[in-house]
């Protein structure tokens, strides 16, 4: 009876040699970091980061009849969106609301039809090109895009979000992707 449990006892395991020690450490943490890693990343892509309507997210503005200025209108600011929604000659732009100099607010100035800083004196025309004055660039730019009533995506935004043609059918909805930004065209 003694000799047969001393046959099927299990033999103690020889301590580690530092070597291995380090090895099945650095596996574990190779591990770790792999599922943290693929956790965060399929958190972060499962929710978007920003609510709709708030800075950083996709602001819906309305059907495109109603929420579009025509080409002879002064563009529409949209303080909680921080854009300026802008009609050229029938193409549409959002253009950020921070001056690329220093980041002071810029306006509309209906008499010279530009927008003026009032901090340094740089100067744009209506789409946001760059005039005069100490800022390195033209004006940051956010994606417009335009979806149907289901929410498809109908016309999308221009890559580097430059002005695109308003659809004929004004029954399209409106949006402007705020966490969507592209810089300004630097000058010469
Ligand atoms: S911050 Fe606008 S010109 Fe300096």
């Amino acid at each position: 009876m003694t000799e047969a449990k001393a046959s099927t006892a299990i033999a103690p395991m020889p301590p580690l040699s530092r070597r291995e020690f380090m090895n099945y450490a650095w596996l574990a943490s190779l591990g770790f970091v792999f599922v943290v890693g693929f956790g965060g990343a399929t958190y972060f892509f499962s929710f978007p980061r920003f609510k709709v309507g708030e800075f950083g997210g996709i602001f819906p503005l309305g059907k495109a009849g109603e929420a579009l200025p025509a080409p002879e209108d002064p563009p529409i600011h949209n303080l909680e969106g921080k854009f300026w929604l802008v009609n050229v000659n029938g193409m549409i732009v959002a253009l950020y609301d921070i001056c690329v100099h220093l980041g002071c607010l810029y306006e509309w100035q209906p008499v010279s039809a530009r927008f003026e800083c009032p901090c340094h004196g740089s100067k744009y025309t209506k789409d946001g090109t760059y005039v005069e004055g100490p800022a390195p660039r033209s004006l940051d730019r956010m994606a417009v895009a335009f979806t149907d009533a289901s929410g498809k995506v109908v016309a999308p935004a221009d890559p580097n979000a430059k002005p695109i043609k308003i659809p004929a059918d004004k029954e399209l909805n409106v949006i402007v992707d705020t966490g969507k930004q592209v810089s300004g065209d630097p000058h010469g």
